[in-house]
């Protein structure tokens, strides 16, 4: 088994980022087998795609990294890199490029939401993102990839190349590429912005208070929960009462998953009460998670050799890893190196 997975380094780590896919790598990395791996990476390659500060990405690089750790990745465990100190992925996309097709980028939602009416002006990276996430997975031989509902859609891109490769340039006995299942959470998948319950929490919404920040204190968390959307009804005592009310399914999709338990549960004991008594419930059991988390990330951000040392420790070994799959793919297109 061989667990890969990447997060983008832009703005601070939020509630939907360790709910759907985060809190899924720790509990992966603490169910390892023998012989398994976790390769766990900043995407700091596709956080050009966009427009970026440089000293930006750097610091929010080493935060990201910090934030990781704090929630629970071990780098003594799991491979923990930042994509830059790896070429294998950029040769990797650029090797898959040939596979990949127009239409198949074309119909990726995320290429058609973030270049919105200026397609035109959009960066050529932003179209090929999703070719750079391909390379990312099939580099390592990922079996199994944990993310939020939302890079569902990337991952089946990236079964379909490997496909398409394996068939053009491999056999049917023998694929160059392992293909990728996608692992997303039954709950939490989709965890949704505070201030609109059909928009999902984003770091890239320019409403602080449409998201809870992993290292928002117990005061910001209180604010942001109390001003979150919600509706003047109470809440029902089972979870088809929640049908159409996006922002209470919301919040108490967070609350089940920060309980561990199911809405329904949420429900038994809530029902008949009001968002004036669930709100302040909510508000505490964050406040709870993430008061580890955000101690421990501001321990681990005060020695900046230690964050480099993790993840050039890590990219040394993501190379290794990575170089076996690398070097088959260039021989299976008649390219000739060394
Ligand atoms: P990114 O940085 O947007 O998000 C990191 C992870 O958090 C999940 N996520 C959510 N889950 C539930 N509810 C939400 N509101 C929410 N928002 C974000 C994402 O699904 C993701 O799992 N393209 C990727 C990074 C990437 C990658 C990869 C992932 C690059 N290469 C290879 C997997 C495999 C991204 O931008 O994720």
């Amino acid at each position: 088994m061989r667990v890969v997975s990447g997060i983008q380094p832009t703005g601070n780590l939020h509630l939907g980022n360790y709910l759907g896919a985060i809190r899924n790598w720790v509990k992966m990395q603490d169910e390892m087998d023998k012989g398994s791996e976790c390769l766990f990476f900043l995407a700091d390659l596709h956080a050009i795609s966009q427009p970026h500060d440089p000293a930006e990405l750097r610091q929010g690089t080493l935060e990201m990294t910090a934030a990781l750790v704090a929630c629970g990745i071990d780098p003594d465990r799991s491979i923990l890199f930042n994509q830059a100190q790896i070429p294998a992925h950029t040769e990797m996309q650029w090797l898959l490029n040939s596979t990949a097709r127009m239409g198949w980028l074309n119909r990726m939602t995320q290429w058609k939401d973030k270049a919105g009416k200026n397609r035109e002006g959009a960066s050529v990276a932003l179209f090929t993102y999703p070719v750079l996430q391909a390379a990312d997975v099939l580099l390592y031989q990922a079996t199994h990839v944990p993310v939020g509902e939302d890079q569902k859609q990337h991952l089946e891109l990236a079964r379909d190349i490997a496909q398409k490769f394996n068939t053009d340039f491999a056999s049917e006995d023998e694929p160059l590429f392992t293909l990728p299942e996608p692992f997303i959470p039954p709950m939490a998948a989709r965890i949704m912005s505070l201030r609109d319950g059909m928009a999902k929490m984003s770091k890239s919404d320019p409403s602080e208070r449409s998201r809870i920040n992993l290292s928002d204190d117990a005061d910001t968390v209180l604010a942001k929960v109390k001003k979150a959307k919600t509706d003047p009804e109470a809440l029902p005592s089972e979870t088809a009462g929640l049908a159409g009310r996006p922002e209470a399914l919301n919040l108490v999709t967070i609350y089940a998953a920060l309980k561990d338990c199911s809405v329904d549960d949420v429900l038994a004991d809530f029902g008949g009460q009001g968002f004036g008594a669930f709100k302040p419930a909510l508000a505490e059991l964050m406040v709870e998670t993430l008061k580890p988390i955000t101690q421990r990330f501001s321990q681990l951000m005060e020695d900046r050799e230690a964050l480099d040392a993790i993840l050039a420790r890590g990219g040394a070994k993501g190379r290794e890893l990575a170089a076996p799959t690398l070097a088959a793919t260039y021989d299976a297109l008649g390219l000739i190196r060394g």
